[in-house]
């Protein structure tokens, strides 16, 4: 998986937006892992383009520096671990754990707010489902990315829930982790990612809603399941 073909069929794609912590990543892996189809997450590709500018020394403030660096995100791959998880690639270099964190996705929510690099980067998510069913997961995958999505999924959870999850994710003992600061942190890249002026996070209308504050990864996986068999 990972590598992108050059035909130019119109594979079946199941997009899945939604706001930080809201279960994206969890739900599309484990979909596309019982499918067996390609899983793309767009948040690694923006996360990735914030690692990059900072190791490059490029300002998340310089639009067209940040743009100039997009060409080096074409040596984008996901593979599978074998433990199930989702690694990044950048060439043969794994980004997995330095594009982690809520620091990275506040790099991430700084440089996808340019309306150029966002341009920049949609040939490139486009070209994940060329030659195979894909998953595709992000902020405006069924609105910009993929607007012909057949299937457009939005979770949501609870701002608590969301925190919860980032914190659990964080793998840090409760103790040592500001449950207010992560909350806090949560609700200002929604702010950021629903207020911006090119594609904010926005439910596509055809889009269907999901609560996800009560049910598990399975669970939400199970009704994407049957919305499909529809
Ligand atoms: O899903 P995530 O937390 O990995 O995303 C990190 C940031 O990337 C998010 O705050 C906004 C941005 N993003 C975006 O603008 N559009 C997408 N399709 C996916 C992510």
């Amino acid at each position: 998986m990972g590598e992108r073909g050059k035909k130019s069929g119109k594979a079946p794609v199941v997009a899945i937006d939604g706001p930080a912590g809201s279960g994206k990543s969890t739900v599309a892996r484990l979909l596309a892992k019982a499918l067996g189809w390609v899983c793309l997450d767009t948040g690694a590709v923006y996360r990735t383009l914030g690692w990059l500018a900072r190791q490059e020394g490029v300002s998340l403030q310089d639009e067209e520096a940040l743009v100039a660096l997009c060409p080096r995100l074409q040596a984008i791959s996901f593979r599978w671990s074998d433990a199930g998880g989702l690694l990044v690639y950048l060439g043969d270099r794994d980004v997995t754990w330095a594009i982690r964190g809520e620091e990275a996705g506040r790099w991430a929510s700084e440089v996808s707010r340019y309306p150029k690099v966002r341009a920049a980067l949609l040939d490139l998510q486009r070209s994940f489902a060329k030659d195979a069913p894909l998953v595709v997961e992000g902020r405006d995958t069924g609105t910009v990315v993929f607007p012909e999505a057949r299937w457009k999924v939005f979770l949501t959870a609870s701002l608590e829930e969301r925190a919860k999850r980032r914190m659990m994710e964080m793998g840090m003992p409760p103790e040592d982790v500001n449950l207010e600061e992560i909350r806090e942190a949560i609700r200002e890249r929604d702010n950021q990612d629903s207020n911006r002026a090119v594609a904010p996070l926005r439910m596509a209308p055809d889009a269907i809603e999901v609560d996800t504050t009560e049910l598990t990864p399975q669970e939400v996986v199970e009704r994407i399941k049957k919305l499909m068999e529809g």
